[in-house]
């Protein structure tokens, strides 16, 4: 991660993100305000009304069905004080975490927002593990410290020792609770204020000059302003001041405390990743890297979503573009079946509205309507044959088997299989030995939600079922031997969507077993998507 200041001043200004939290921290409220002063919206309550966590399955079909929503909810763009922000929308709901870790592969930080009253959450921990594992720049909003919250050493030290990250203060709460009257901005020495009677008012701020500046006893309460002073002086002291090369690589994250539903450090947050975020970064392809200031385009799809029209079977692939100035009518390459693809009508996502993207620089996220062309893991190129890698596919947890209560459609259903399948919703195996197939997911709800999209979408009814497997593991290897292992073992044996040969059991004893029998061979439980 580096920060490039050779690059085109169009691309230097991009930052691409993505938020993570655990439910019920704000990342809806937070997403609202960035949307409210990036002028994407004109009042706060516009994007969603509900956060995800509370959203019932039905909420959820609804808006499915309502795909406008969450389509333009998927990436949104905005400009902010010159800066153009592609915000990624990382679905929150614990059963959505594969779709979540493709995202982070489409950005260049993420932010992490946290409950100030409850710390790092479980949910929290995981997407940080999988942003870690990219080294991607991490910013931190500790929100909701207009409520009851922890004392911020306490909190720090926990950021600090749980994700083992050093934490530089980049604001510093004053009172908490009801008494929580802003932050001193410890990057710039300035007060800012937040006003409770509007919410979606911008804070006051009033430039100080360093903590003994006598302004200070006119805006904050002398308790308060004592304590503030001490505490600033030993986090000084006692933490790591903030340093944007040890951010950029990953070392080291930022905080800003605030309350997004008051609209308060907000800004300040923005404002952070302007300045020290990265802009986009270089891309990894099988054969080399690729710079995003490259002219010709190139760019990879994180992301398909099928049926959103469910009168018309289109798709929308999110691609990120990796390098160079795209322009509407462009031809590129679609690298794995090597033939063109005019794009004609790429879209935009500007909070509510999709607009047709007339142009687009490396770093943002254009989304391409399709037939089914477009896969997760697939690039787009103006010719070169690329492999972008990194953007996994994880063994699912749990595992049934489906049918169609209607056995004449079970053709139908197959095909309606393999299209969720290639959109990543799910993972489809059809067993060696048998008929019927076996549905794959990383958690219980997506049964449920793929169930009514089969009969929504494709008007098939059907039942899924308890399996007699419970894991799945991609079979790697030399191909004499994958073949062998397969002759003998054909029980366990089913292919994925791509022909890719999976060993299926119930036992990790098994997949142990095959491990010491077989070191020729590896049971893996992820395969990168290409
Ligand atoms: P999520 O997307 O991370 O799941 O969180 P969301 O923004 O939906 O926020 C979860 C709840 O926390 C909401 O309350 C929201 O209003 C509240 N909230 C968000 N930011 C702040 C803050 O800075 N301070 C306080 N006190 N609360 C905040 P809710 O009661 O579940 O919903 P609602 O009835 O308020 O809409």
């Amino acid at each position: 991660m580096t920060n490039r200041p050779d690059l085109p001043p169009e691309i230097a200004r991009r930052r691409t993100f993505a938020i993570i939290s655990h439910p019920d921290a704000g990342k809806t409220t937070l997403t609202e305000k960035f949307l409210l002063y990036g002028g994407a919206i004109q009042m706060a309550g516009q994007v969603r009304a509900k956060g995800e966590a509370r959203r019932t399955r039905s909420d959820f079909m609804k808006m499915e069905q309502e795909r406008g929503i969450s389509v333009s909810a998927s990436a949104m763009s905005f400009d902010f004080d010159g800066y153009r922000f592609n915000l990624v929308d990382t679905p929150g709901h614990s059963d959505f975490s594969e779709d979540t870790y493709r995202t982070l592969t489409a950005v260049d930080a993420a932010i992490m927002v946290i409950d100030g009253a409850k710390g790092v959450e479980s949910q929290t921990r995981k997407l940080f593990e999988v942003c870690r594992l990219r080294d991607l720049p991490i910013l931190t909003f500790c929100n909701k410290m207009d409520r009851e919250s922890r004392d911020t050493f306490e909190i720090i030290d926990e950021i600090q020792e749980n994700l083992a990250i050093d934490v530089a203060p980049a604001s510093w709460p004053i009172g908490v609770g009801r008494d929580f009257i802003g932050c001193y901005d410890m990057l710039h020495d300035r007060l800012e204020l937040m006003d409770r009677a509007d919410r979606n008012k911008v804070a006051e701020s009033v430039k100080m000059q360093g903590l003994d500046d006598p302004r200070l006893a006119e805006h904050v309460p002398a308790g308060l302003l004592d304590k503030l002073r001490d505490e600033v002086g030993m986090a000084r002291e006692l933490l790591p001041a903030f340093d944007r090369q040890s951010f950029l690589e990953g070392h080291m994250t930022p905080i800003w405390f605030g309350s997004a539903i008051n609209s308060f450090g907000v800004q300040e947050l923005m404002k952070g990743i302007s300045a020290y975020g990265p802009p986009p970064q270089p891309q990894n392809a099988a054969e080399r890297q690729i710079a995003p200031e490259e002219n010709p385009v190139t760019g990879f799809v994180f992301k398909v979503q099928a049926n959103m029209d469910p009168k018309h079977r289109d798709r929308v692939a999110f691609v990120r573009l990796a390098s160079g100035h795209f322009e509407r009518g462009m031809k590129l390459t679609h690298v794995r079946s090597k033939k063109p693809m005019a794009v004609t009508n790429p879209v935009l996502f500007l909070a509510a509205d999709r607009e047709l993207a007339e142009e687009a620089w490396a770093g943002d996220i254009i989304g391409i309507p399709n037939h089914g062309q477009l896969r997760i893991g697939d690039a787009l190129t103006e010719g070169e044959a690329l492999r972008f890698t990194g953007i996994p596919s994880f063994a699912p947890e749990l595992l049934q088997s489906v049918r169609a209560t209607d056995p004449m459609k079970a053709k139908h259903l197959e095909k309606a299989l393999m299209q969720f399948a290639e959109e990543g919703a799910a993972k489809v195996f059809k067993p060696m030995i048998g008929s019927g197939f076996i549905v794959g997911v990383v958690g219980a709800l997506q049964f449920e939600v793929l169930a009514s999209r089969i009969e929504i979408e494709y008007g098939i009814p059907v039942r899924f079922e308890s399996s007699q497997f419970t894991s799945a593991r991609w079979v790697a290897g030399p191909r004499d031997k994958v073949e062998a292992f397969v002759n003998v073992n054909k029980g366990h044996i089913a292919q994925d969507h791509d022909g890719d040969m999976v060993y299926l059991t119930r036992l990790q004893w098994d997949i142990d077993r095959v491990q010491r029998d077989h070191p020729d061979l590896r049971l893996t439980a992820t395969k990168e998507m290409m």
